[in-house]
């Protein structure tokens, strides 16, 4: 039974939000009446005793305890006796454990944003050294148009943006408070809710008592933030392995981010970008997890929801890693450059370009633009040409003899990226425009 129950081994991370709430809970009971100023003073002593001993030897892992809240209030029995026993005056595990949760979550967003913010200063800084680096653009993995370096970096930022968006979503959502819910009715001791509410940073105490202590919204909503941050750092990694792989042969990995082969001395091997598109895999689970968990739990409090806390845990310590190595693969890549705009020039990338130019300087309607520059490429393929270099005004007049004696334009990729200029376009002067707004966002 003992076993089967505890979460100790588990729940003992959520300490120090245990110990904060149990201050403000002393606090109040003190101030409505409910213990005694001296009670209320050697529990906050107590206290204090508690935390030096769980900073110096972290939390014993005492099956028999169950877990946190038994092991800080046992300990603080032993340590002061008879006051310790008020201390769960008006008050259950039941909305303890909930408040610790959101108190422990608030702080996990918090970090989230700041080291999501982190791999947003590493995208913006390389994007700026690349704002005009050409690399080819893909679309169904085939070379489509040239893109900037810059800019391709610069959409990571963007997703990056809007997961920030997300947690702080959610940081908002989370910031009511359980306690005082007490075991799932309320209690008839006369409490102070906005006190505790305000001691603990909480926005208000939350409306409805049997909500209070079976929700576990913000828990999911942490692993949705987590799930969609994770799913967008492992494009990111995907895109570095294949960058990396000697087909590709755009970036050269550091020696700090890669790792060796234990037989093939030569190797340079993406280990990390693996292991960030691989743990994407296993935080979705903990999100699913989670949602199973929950689904079809009848109100108020069951055992189940003890269960809330692993893949939370799990989920965090995963994306840590994450973003931590993509921030020091991002910071620490080597872009070659010029096989990234080799490449670029290839699958005659800047057929668009020539397409355009028919519509633009020969009004031409862009569908019948279309099939000329779709003749146009296959002359030059017959001349076993992978661009539209070789294209002549003659070979344009002998598709559509309305452009004899044209000046051809000009299809280098360019070009064609500092043609496009639109709003949110890849030409250089957009991406030196987006990085500034970057950096001003990000406050560097
Ligand atoms: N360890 C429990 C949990 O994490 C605390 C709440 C226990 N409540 C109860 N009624 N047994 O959910």
């Amino acid at each position: 039974m003992q076993e089967i129950n505890a979460s100790i081994p588990f729940d003992k991370r959520l300490w120090r939000q245990d110990v904060a709430g149990s201050r403000a809970h002393a606090d109040m009971l003190a101030s409505c009446g409910i213990i005694s100023e001296e009670d209320n003073a050697a529990i906050q002593d107590g206290l204090d005793k508690v935390s030096a001993e769980f900073e110096a030897n972290d939390v014993e892992e005492n099956l028999a305890l169950e877990d946190i809240h038994m092991v800080v209030e046992t300990r603080l029995n032993e340590l002061i006796g008879d006051a310790a026993r008020r201390l769960h005056t008006a008050r259950s595990r039941n909305d303890q454990v909930a408040t610790d949760f959101r108190l422990w979550t608030r702080d996990a967003v918090g970090e989230m944003d700041a080291a999501i913010a982190e791999l947003q200063t590493a995208l913006v800084a390389r994007a700026a050294e690349h704002s005009n680096s050409i690399m080819p653009g893909f679309t169904h993995l085939q070379v489509a148009q040239p893109v900037t370096l810059g800019h391709h970096l610069m959409a990571y930022y963007e997703m990056l943006k809007r997961d920030r968006s997300r947690f702080a979503d959610c940081a908002r959502r989370l910031n009511e408070m359980p306690l005082g819910s007490a075991a799932l009715a309320g209690t008839g001791f006369n409490i102070d809710r906005d006190q505790t509410a305000a001691a603990l940073g909480f926005d208000r105490p939350m409306t409805n008592s049997l909500d209070a202590v079976s929700d576990r919204d913000f828990a999911i909503e942490f692993l949705t933030c987590t799930a969609q941050l994770a799913l967008h750092l492992s494009r990111l990694a995907e895109e570095v392995i294949i960058w990396a792989s000697q087909p590709y042969g755009f970036v050269k990995l550091s020696d700090g981010w890669s790792t060796g082969s234990s037989i093939m001395p030569q190797k340079r091997n993406p280990d990390a970008s693996e292991l960030v598109r691989g743990h994407a895999g296993r935080i979705l689970g903990c999100m699913n997890g989670l949602m199973v968990t929950m689904k079809g739990l009848p109100l108020a409090y069951s055992k189940d929801m003890q269960n809330d806390k692993p893949p939370v845990f799990e989920a965090y310590d995963l994306i840590g890693l994450c973003i931590a190595a993509m921030t020091g693969m991002v910071s620490s890549l080597t872009f070659d450059t010029s096989r990234m705009e080799e490449v670029a020039a290839t699958g005659f990338s800047t057929a668009t370009d020539l397409a355009d130019w028919l519509v633009r300087d020969h009004n031409m309607p862009f569908r019948d633009a279309h099939h000329v520059t779709g003749a146009a490429v296959k002359i030059c393929e017959t001349r076993g040409g992978h661009d539209l270099t070789s294209l002549t005004a003659d070979d344009l007049a002998s598709i559509d003899q309305a452009l004899a004696g044209c000046t051809l334009p000009d299809l280098s990729v360019q070009g064609s990226v500092s043609s496009r200029t639109s709003p949110g376009g890849t030409a250089p002067v957009r991406v030196k425009e987006a990085v500034a707004a970057a950096k001003k966002e990000l406050g560097i």
